[in-house]
């Protein structure tokens, strides 16, 4: 019932993106590969096209989304940047766009409550992938696109993930095979300081670095809620739950320095950074997996994690997932975030 159809590295592909907007045109769900995670589609000024995602997702109606734009001239169209704003976020967009950097701006009128989630604020992206580009200029309307996993799970890097997350309930799936990142966008918030100074708001780590900013502006790191997000306070930090990200089986996350005692009778899991450690070399796992295997490279694990948390999680021979800890510097920040999540406890 879900079609999926391939991504021609070696074309452009027009006739597929063409046909793609034509369906979000109509008010259905397309899953459009993105660098970072793959995202379900829908026409972001379109309602109940939008309506559809929450529903299909299974996500609270208090999570608003982020709308993608084909270029960085079209958030003029979908925003209000504020004068003292004007200069430090288009220093952003021509740094970091197209690419993983999602900016949260007061929204224009023309974007539907629905998308944001009443919130006065836009997510606005331009994805570095020509499929999500290419589907978003077709359309001639920006592509509301949550990560096209059920929520609070893994989120798809791969087509088949797509299809194994939603298939029968989305009209198509583009097939432009791995994303290159691995990792959801980085999400900021540009305000101005106490001071008066722009500075940003860091709202979610990703594969832009808080250290890319360095030298730029200020950057303030938002506290995640350790509870989840209430409809009754949708400003407060949206999408900052606790428990997200994760496999349907238990994950505990060694933190630095933590000790592991398994249980008796309980069959483990490593997902290990190198696979070269004494913990992944000694221990007694039903299956161990390396993020970066022998070679430690942060990108890399990047790339793998989900795809490897999917791969642990549909292991019968595992009941619970252990996790080692990368090193927390640059992309590290941002793959211990999501591996905390996927740990932690849930409801
Ligand atoms: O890489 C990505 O960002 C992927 C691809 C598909 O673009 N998308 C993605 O979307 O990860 P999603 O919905 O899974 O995560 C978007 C996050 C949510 O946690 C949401 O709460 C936050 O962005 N967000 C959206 N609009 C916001 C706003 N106006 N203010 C604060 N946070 C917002
Ligand atoms: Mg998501």
């Amino acid at each position: 019932q879900t079609d999926i159809f391939e991504v021609d590295p070696l074309s452009d592909n027009r006739k597929l993106y063409v046909r793609a907007a034509e369906a979000l045109a109509a008010g259905a769900l397309v899953g459009i590969p993105t660098e970072t995670v793959y995202g379900l589609g829908a026409d972001a000024l379109n309602p109940d096209a939008v309506a559809k995602i929450f529903e299909v997702k299974g996500r609270p109606s208090f999570d608003p989304l982020i709308i993608h734009v084909h270029h960085g001239k079209e958030i003029e169209k979908y925003t209000n940047i504020p004068e003292e704003l004007w200069e430090l976020v288009h220093t952003l967009a021509s740094k970091f766009w197209p690419g993983p950097l999602t900016m949260v701006l007061p929204k224009a009128d023309i974007i539907p409550d629905i998308v944001t989630s009443g919130l006065p604020t836009v997510a606005v992206r331009v994805s570095a992938h020509p499929a999500m580009r290419g589907v978003a200029k077709a359309l001639g309307r920006p592509v509301a696109a949550p990560s096209a996993n059920r929520f609070g799970h893994i989120s798809p890097t791969s087509a088949s993930a797509v299809e194994k997350e939603l298939g029968g309930s989305i009209e198509m799936i583009l097939d432009a095979g791995a994303c290159s990142e691995g990792l959801e966008s980085t999400i900021v918030r540009p305000i101005v300081d106490d001071k008066g100074k722009p500075a940003l708001e860091l709202l979610r780590e990703g594969p832009v670095t808080r250290e890319q900013f360095r030298n730029m502006v200020k950057v303030i790191r938002r506290k995640p809620s350790s509870c989840p997000v209430s409809e009754a306070a949708p400003a407060d930090a949206p999408g900052q739950l606790a428990s997200h990200y994760a496999p349907r089986k238990p994950m505990i996350l060694l933190e630095p320095g933590m000790e592991f005692t398994p249980v008796e009778g309980v069959r483990y899991g490593l997902l290990s950074y190198e696979g070269t450690s004494d913990l992944a070399q000694e221990g007694n796992w039903a299956e161990v997996v390396a993020m970066s295997p022998g070679s430690g490279r942060l990108a890399e694990a990047a790339v793998r994690l989900f795809a490897l948390m999917r791969q642990m999680d549909e292991n019968g021979a595992i009941d619970v997932i252990v996790a080692e800890p990368v090193p927390e510097a640059g992309l590290g920040r941002a793959i211990m975030d999501r591996l905390r999540r996927a740990s932690a406890a849930r409801e």
